[in-house]
């Protein structure tokens, strides 16, 4: 089924059956539609609070991960609050890579605006359940050294409030599987890294593979609900299997280089260090653009969407058909590792925007377009995922995620087709433009978040324009 979910003008989003399969689809689309629609996010009864088991509660000594199998990774209270190095203490010869580092989404793993809310809100509905396996990835030191309940972050040093910071990734020692941050970490004296041929006089260096493989960034960027099951994340897994998992191109190739076409940043990587042909980047630039934007962040903002620009290319042909016109929109991905959008792609999504305009300017068509309280209009392609909860109900929250209820993304180096039929002849001079368009959060997930007065804008991946004679 070509299903993919749609946001409406109540702010929910429910589920866009394909077009060819016009009877069976209005039958289901009205019966989802009652389900779903208006309801989702006011009416919406959620699943009983897991009830905590006594073992997960998080007494000292005792292994608070939600379900992961024990000895696995370093447990709550491992290490003492000190034991991993406040990133300062880096940056005073390490200059650029700390500089690059501090206006990261690693950096502000933890403080992130968008981050926050959501987190705060799993707490709340779960009792504090999710606290320490949301804080695994976003507040891993603090979680390593027994900061970590309570959940607003109160007992956090200076150190624990900088999120996914130098010290908790050069001191990982191995990673057991990747997936749901299963490191055993190592901190101390000794900096693992891709080297080992330095020489620090403030610590020893060590060669680290882990640190060479994607594997690495999969231990975080592959997430499944300990309870359920469901996927959260795929971004490893889905590199993995694909065509860049297969010829080894890792995820430091595109995130620790300069930007999409430049794969080299010579120099040294530290202040006494060795002159280096290429000194892996500590932005980590991903789709965050509106993020940047409001930290005032101009560079990487654009950085982020030359990212963004990479990863997809638009194509359109036209088939005359009685009077109108058929409009086949392929989406291709072209630049990203793994599918586009990724990710946290239960809140991000990619749409279609089309219009075909007359001589005047008058649209005569339109799909994708932003209503005035800024979601996309229902009869939309949307490209993303959507939860289902454990009463069926589709949510953007990853905590009651039962199960990937839709999943519309497009796979690395492949494509996406979808047809748009325009009431007008395939000669008469219109305008087309289509518009693949992206948003770091759906309006629908912001609002339900709860996020204040968040506007969170579109931006443009790729377009195509045509004029049909
Ligand atoms: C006094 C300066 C200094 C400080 C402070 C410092 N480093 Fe280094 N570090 C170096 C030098 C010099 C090298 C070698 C660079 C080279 O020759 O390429 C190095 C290399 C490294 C490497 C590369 C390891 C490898 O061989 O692959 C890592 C990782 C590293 N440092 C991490 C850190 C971290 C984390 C901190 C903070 C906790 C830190 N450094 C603080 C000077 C420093
Ligand atoms: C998310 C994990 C992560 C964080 C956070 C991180 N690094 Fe790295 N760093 C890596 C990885 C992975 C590599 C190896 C990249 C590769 O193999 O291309 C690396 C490489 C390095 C190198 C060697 C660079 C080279 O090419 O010679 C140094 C030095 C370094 N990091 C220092 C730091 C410092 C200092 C910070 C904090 C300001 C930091 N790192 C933060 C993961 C991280
Ligand atoms: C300790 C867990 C952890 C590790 C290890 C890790 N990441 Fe991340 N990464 C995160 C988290 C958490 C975020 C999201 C932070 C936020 O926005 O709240 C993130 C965000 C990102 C982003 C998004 C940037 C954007 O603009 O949206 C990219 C790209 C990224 N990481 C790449 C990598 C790569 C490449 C590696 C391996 C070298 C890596 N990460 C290793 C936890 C990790
Ligand atoms: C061939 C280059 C390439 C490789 C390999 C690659 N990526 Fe990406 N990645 C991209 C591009 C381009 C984007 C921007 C498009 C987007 O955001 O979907 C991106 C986006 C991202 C984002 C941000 C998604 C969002 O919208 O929030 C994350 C996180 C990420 N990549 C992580 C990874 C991880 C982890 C790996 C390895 C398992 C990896 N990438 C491998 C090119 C690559
Ligand atoms: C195993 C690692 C891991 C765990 C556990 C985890 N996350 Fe994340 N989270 C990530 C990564 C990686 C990203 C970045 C993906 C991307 O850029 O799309 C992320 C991004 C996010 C974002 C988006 C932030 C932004 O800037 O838009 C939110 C919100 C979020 N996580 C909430 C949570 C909550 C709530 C929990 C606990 C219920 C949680 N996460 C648990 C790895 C994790």
């Amino acid at each position: 089924m070509n299903n993919s979910p749609h946001e409406t003008a109540c702010g929910t989003e429910t589920p866009r059956l394909s077009k060819g399969m016009a009877l069976l689809a209005g039958i289901a689309f009205l019966f989802l539609f009652f389900l779903f629609s208006c309801d989702y996010g006011q009416g919406i009864v959620y699943a009983a609070e897991p009830e905590k088991p006594e073992s997960d509660k998080n007494q000292p000594g005792q292994q608070g991960n939600a379900g992961i199998p024990e000895q696995k990774m370093d447990n709550i209270n491992t290490f003492d609050a000190g034991d991993f190095e406040n990133p300062e203490n880096c940056g005073g010869c390490h200059r650029d890579i700390y500089a690059a580092w501090s206006k990261s989404k690693h950096r502000f793993a933890w403080e992130d605006p968008f981050y926050q809310p959501d987190y705060l809100k799993a707490s709340h509905e779960t009792d504090g359940f999710t606290d320490v396996f949301c804080g695994e990835c976003h507040a891993p030191i603090a979680r390593r050294t027994g900061q970590l309940p309570p959940p607003d972050g109160s007992l956090f040093d200076e150190t624990s409030k900088k999120g996914v910071s130098c010290d908790f990734c050069h001191t990982v020692k191995a990673v057991v599987e990747p997936v749901n941050v299963q490191n055993i970490s190592d901190p101390g004296r000794v900096k693992r890294g891709p080297r080992g041929d330095g020489r620090s006089p403030y610590h020893d260096v060590q060669f680290s593979e882990i640190h060479t493989d994607a594997a690495f960034c999969g231990a975080c960027h592959n997430v499944v609900h300990p309870v359920s099951g469901a996927i959260v994340i795929d971004t490893y897994s889905d590199w993995k299997e694909g065509p860049y998992g297969a010829k080894g191109t890792r995820c430091q190739d595109c995130h620790m280089t300069p930007g999409p076409g430049v794969e080299k940043n010579p120099g040294k990587s530290s202040f006494m260090g060795k002159e280096r042909e290429h000194v892996a980047t500590h932005f980590f630039p991903g789709g965050s653009a509106f993020f940047q934007e409001r930290e005032g962040n101009d560079a990487e903002a654009a950085l982020a969407r030359r990212m963004l620009q990479a990863a997809a290319e638009l194509e359109i042909e036209t088939t005359a058909m009685d009077g109108k016109t058929a409009l086949l929109v392929r989406v291709k991905n072209v630049g990203a590792g793994h599918k586009i959008p990724t990710g946290v792609t239960y809140i991000r999504k990619m749409w279609l925007e089309v219009t075909a305009t007359d001589d005047a300017g008058n649209a005569v068509f339109t799909s994708g377009h932003t209503a005035d309280n800024n979601h996309v209009d229902p009869e939309t392609v949307f490209y993303q995922t959507v939860f289902k909860d454990a009463d069926g109900n589709l949510t953007p929250k990853s905590w009651l995620a039962e199960e990937v209820a839709y999943d519309r993304r497009i796979p690395a180096k492949g494509h996406d087709e979808q047809t748009f039929v325009i009431p007008v002849t395939a000669d008469g001079g219109h305008r087309v433009t289509v518009r693949l368009m992206y948003r770091s959060m759906s309006q629908a997930a912001a609002d339900e978040i709860g996020i204040e007065g968040l506007m969170v804008p579109g931006i443009e991946m790729a377009r195509a324009e045509l004029t049909l004679n």
